[in-house]
């Protein structure tokens, strides 16, 4: 099955029925399109110890990369809230690594969508392939 824009956020949406988030209560939901047409989700997963809070974009990540694929195309990611749930730091990097042309696709609990390139959210992405000589 292809997966649309609206197909991919409507299936990140609901993604947010697993996410484990007692501290904050920010659910947050991502389906990561790859190249062949796959997809892999993810939900943010919170721990006592915050700082081992992992989210839903390296959830997705990390189903893909260890399932074989690492060819991603898109990334839809959603929220309950107002807010809403531009990547942080830690997954635009993660992802920058696989994916440096990725479509994002956002959208709020209020059905409001947004649509980024990855280089406009982090447009000097940290790299060792100019070292390396590739
Ligand atoms: N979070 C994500 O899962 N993805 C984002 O894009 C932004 C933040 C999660 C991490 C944490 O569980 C909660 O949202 C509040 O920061």
């Amino acid at each position: 099955m292809a997966y649309k824009k609206e197909d991919l956020i409507k299936k990140a949406h609901s993604m947010k029925s697993y996410a484990y988030a007692p501290y904050s209560h920010f659910a947050v939901g991502a389906v990561l399109q790859c190249q062949d047409g796959n997809i892999y989700t993810g939900c943010n997963i919170e721990n006592a110890s915050y700082g081992l809070t992992r989210c839903a974009e390296q959830v997705a990540v990390l189903k893909a990369i260890s399932e074989g694929n690492k060819e991603f195309m898109a990334i839809a990611v959603c929220s309950s809230d107002k807010a809403f749930p531009y990547p942080c730091g830690s997954c635009l990097q993660i992802l920058a690594e696989f994916a440096p042309d990725l479509t994002i696709y956002l959208s709020n609990g209020w059905g409001a969508e947004k649509e980024f390139l990855l280089s406009e959210l982090l447009p000097y992405a940290f790299t060792l392939k100019e070292k390396e000589g590739k």
